[in-house]
Parts: structure tokens; C-alpha cells; sequence
């Protein structure tokens, strides 16, 4: 029964293909579909792009760099021709100028706020980091917009587990300073592939109670 059990988590954890679709300036021109996706947002250079190349096993599927304000577009990923993946621009992009930072901030959150096929947001903070104000005030505007979504720390590699385990309880008990109940939460290195199981696993839980799937 154990070995049964094993088989189907390991079958489940499965992503058979991931294709780039398309890259879009705006929410209305992406792609017109009712297949359900998953974005993943933070600030400028926290590992979204990274994230996504680990979880598909697929280098270069995202484009990443060393410099920040990589990804400046919302890009539409396929998975298993069935659900999307979509990453998205940083926020706080410090060096690009007012109007591009405001253009890029209009850009993401019209997507969260009318995307209608959004269906989960992972928001990824950088594990090393003490509890910015921008990441905090953001998942504030989520509650206001009522978007369902977790929290993903990254770089996990990069700090001790002792620090790790700190800095993870200092953001929750920030976090827990506004919200009742804490949002679903991940540990992740994409340098060692770090919680790829536990977020995929989630993808696929949430997929399973969407019935047109
Ligand atoms: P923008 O698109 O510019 O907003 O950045 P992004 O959030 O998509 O970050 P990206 O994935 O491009 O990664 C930024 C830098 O962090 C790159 O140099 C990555 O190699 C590095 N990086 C990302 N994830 C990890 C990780 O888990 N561990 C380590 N050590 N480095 C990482
Ligand atoms: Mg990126």
C-alpha cells in the first residue's frame, strides 16, 4: 500500500512539457484562454525567473540575469498542456526611472487584479533579508484585492539553516501582525532544486479542484 502511495506522488510531481508562449506588454493582450495559471511575483531580482527554470527542469525556459529588472514583461509558460506558469516583472526596480517603474507596477497589478484565470500567486522573498517594507506592503494590497496566494522564500542556499529558520520566523511573525491566518509558505533554492516537490505538489493539489481539468 506504501509503495502504491509512493507511485502516485511521484507520478503527480511529473511536469512532461513546458513550452514559452508568448510575452505580453498588457493583461488584455494575453493569451485567450480559460486554462488556470500560476504567477509568480516579488521584488526585482529575488529569483522569480531561477524559480520557474528549477521547477521545470528546464535552464534558459525563463531568461535570468545577475542584474536586476530582467523580466520586463508578463511571459506565459505552458505546462503540460494543461495549466500556465507566468512570470512576471519585478517591483522596486530601484534603477530604472519613475515612469518605467510606474509603468511596470500598472502592468502587474492589472494582471493580479483582472486576470481572472489567476488562480494563485507565489510571492517570493529573499530568505536572507529581514522583512522588507515593499514586500510587506504589497501582500497588504493582495488581501485588499482578495488574492489567494503563498509565500516563497528563496535563496535558501546561500544562509545557514540556522538563519534560515530565524529569518522564516521573523517574516511570519511579521506577516502575522496583519493577517489572522498565514498563507501557505515554502523554503526554495533553485541552486539545489530546494522545495520543487512541496510546490509543485501544491500546483497540482489546486488543480485537482478545478473541475475542466
Ligand atoms: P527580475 O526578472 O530582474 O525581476 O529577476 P528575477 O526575480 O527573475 O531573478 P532571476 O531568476 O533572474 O535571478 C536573479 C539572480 O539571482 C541570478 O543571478 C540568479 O542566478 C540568482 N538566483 C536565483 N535564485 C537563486 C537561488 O536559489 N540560489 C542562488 N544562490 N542564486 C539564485
Ligand atoms: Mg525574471
Amino acid at each position: 500500500m506504501d509503495n502504491l502511495r509512493l507511485q502516485v506522488f511521484i507520478v503527480l510531481m511529473q511536469i512532461k512539457s513546458a513550452f514559452f508562449v508568448q510575452s505580453s506588454p498588457s493583461v488584455g493582450e494575453c493569451p485567450n484562454t480559460d486554462l488556470p495559471e500560476y504567477a509568480f511575483i516579488g521584488r526585482s531580482n529575488v529569483g522569480k525567473s531561477s524559480l520557474i527554470n528549477m521547477l521545470t527542469r528546464h535552464k534558459g525556459l525563463a531568461k535570468t540575469s545577475a542584474t536586476p529588472g530582467k523580466t520586463l514583461l508578463i511571459n506565459h509558460f505552458i505546462i503540460n498542456d494543461k495549466w500556465y506558469i507566468v512570470d512576471l516583472p519585478g517591483y522596486g526596480f530601484a534603477r530604472c526611472g519613475k515612469k518605467e517603474r510606474e509603468t511596470l507596477s500598472r502592468m502587474i497589478e492589472d494582471y493580479i487584479i483582472r486576470r481572472e484565470q489567476l488562480v494563485n500567486l507565489f510571492v517570493l522573498v529573499d530568505a536572507r533579508l529581514k522583512p522588507q517594507t515593499i514586500d510587506m506592503e504589497f501582500i497588504d494590497h493582495l488581501g485588499a484585492w482578495k488574492i489567494p496566494f503563498s509565500i516563497v522564500f528563496t535563496k535558501c542556499d546561500k544562509l545557514s539553516a540556522l538563519a534560515l529558520k530565524k529569518n522564516v520566523n521573523v517574516f511570519l511573525d511579521s506577516l502575522s501582525e496583519h493577517w489572522e491566518q498565514l498563507p501557505p509558505w515554502y523554503v526554495t533554492s533553485s541552486e539545489r532544486g530546494t522545495g520543487r516537490d512541496e510546490l509543485l505538489s501544491y500546483i497540482e493539489k489546486i488543480n485537482s479542484t478545478i473541475s475542466s481539468l
